[in-house]
């Protein structure tokens, strides 16, 4: 099947109406394009899970705040379209800003608490601009299922959250986050890094991967944790940390003492650029319950 791009919402309507009569389960992947591989793994597991895959490429000005990289991130779009066909996409829809935001936006969605750490302090109104864009692509799109990548793990469980205070009909899938070989996670604004920048990357990686080690091998103070992994970023000069926090994997809620699964998540500056990623870090069995004879 060809793929097939379709610009504004009454497109949309028309060509799925047919599928759905059809009785075919569409699959949403929504993304902002600059396609890399990360994308192509959500797109992948779209296509192995449902019977019609829709991938929407919007660049959505709602989520970027003013002073942030709207304007130049990146659109090859070209590129992108034949990655969507590669990964096997039936549909890709391509609006522009007037289609989506036709009148000024009077609506927004706001996922309360669950924004209040991590991300959310260093970018404000950007979880409401994220929240109100994937509410306004399932109401146009309507898909059974949507794929979201852990590599935005704050993103993931505002848009769950979401989906489960609005009733939206829809499943939320995670999928894990795809990494180059030294651990950088994909994202489209690695392409911002010079060489130099790109070296050091992946420490962001590491300190997450150091805390969680830290964590599976009984550690159970976070500021001992945190400590560690400001030591690591201190090591590198290039980096300006943002913020590396411990948090519980549902409320993303501080903990200062682990008892249980946690999330670990960090965000440094490297020149302009701003890179995040996470892990989760479970207890193990046998530091779980300490017993005393
Ligand atoms: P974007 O950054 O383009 O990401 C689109 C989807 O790809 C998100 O679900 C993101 O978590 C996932 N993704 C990005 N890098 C990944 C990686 N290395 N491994 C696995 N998944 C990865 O996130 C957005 O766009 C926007 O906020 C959006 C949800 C589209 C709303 O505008």
């Amino acid at each position: 099947m060809n793929l097939v791009t379709l610009r504004t919402v009454r497109e949309v309507r028309n060509h799925l109406a047919g599928v759905r009569h059809k009785g075919k389960k569409i699959g949403l992947v929504p993304t902002m394009g600059a396609l890399h591989a990360g994308h192509a793994s959500l797109i992948q597991t779209a296509r192995s899970e449902s019977d019609f895959v829709v991938v929407s490429i919007f660049v959505n000005p709602l989520q970027f705040g003013p002073g942030e990289d709207y304007l130049r991130y990146p659109r090859p779009i070209e590129k992108d379209l034949e990655i969507c066909s590669q990964m096997g996409a039936d549909v890709v829809f391509l609006p522009e800003v007037a289609e989506i935001y036709a009148a000024e936006q009077r609506v927004f969605v706001d996922v309360t608490r669950l924004g209040d750490h991590l991300c959310g302090p260093f970018r404000p109104g950007h979880f409401r601009g994220v929240a109100t864009v994937v509410a306004k692509l399932f109401n146009i799109v309507q898909p059974q299922r949507a794929w979201f990548g852990e590599k935005d793990f704050q993103q993931l469980c505002i848009i769950r959250r979401m989906v489960q205070d609005l009733n939206f009909d829809v499943e939320i899938i995670p999928v894990p986050t795809y990494r180059d070989a030294d651990g950088l996670a994909m994202s489209s604004r690695n392409a911002y890094l010079d060489s130099d920048d790109r070296a050091a990357a992946p420490t962001l990686y590491r300190a997450l991967t150091t805390a969680r080690a830290m964590i599976e091998n009984g550690e159970r103070k976070a500021a001992v944790v945190k400590d560690k992994a400001s030591r690591i970023f201190a090591e590198q000069l290039r980096i300006r940390p943002q913020y590396f926090e411990i948090v519980d994997p549902v409320e993303l809620q501080p903990v200062d003492e682990i008892t249980s699964e946690v999330r670990i998540a960090g965000a440094i500056w490297l020149g302009k650029t701003r890179l995040i990623d996470n892990v989760s870090a479970a207890l193990l069995k046998h530091f779980r319950h300490v017993t005393c004879s």
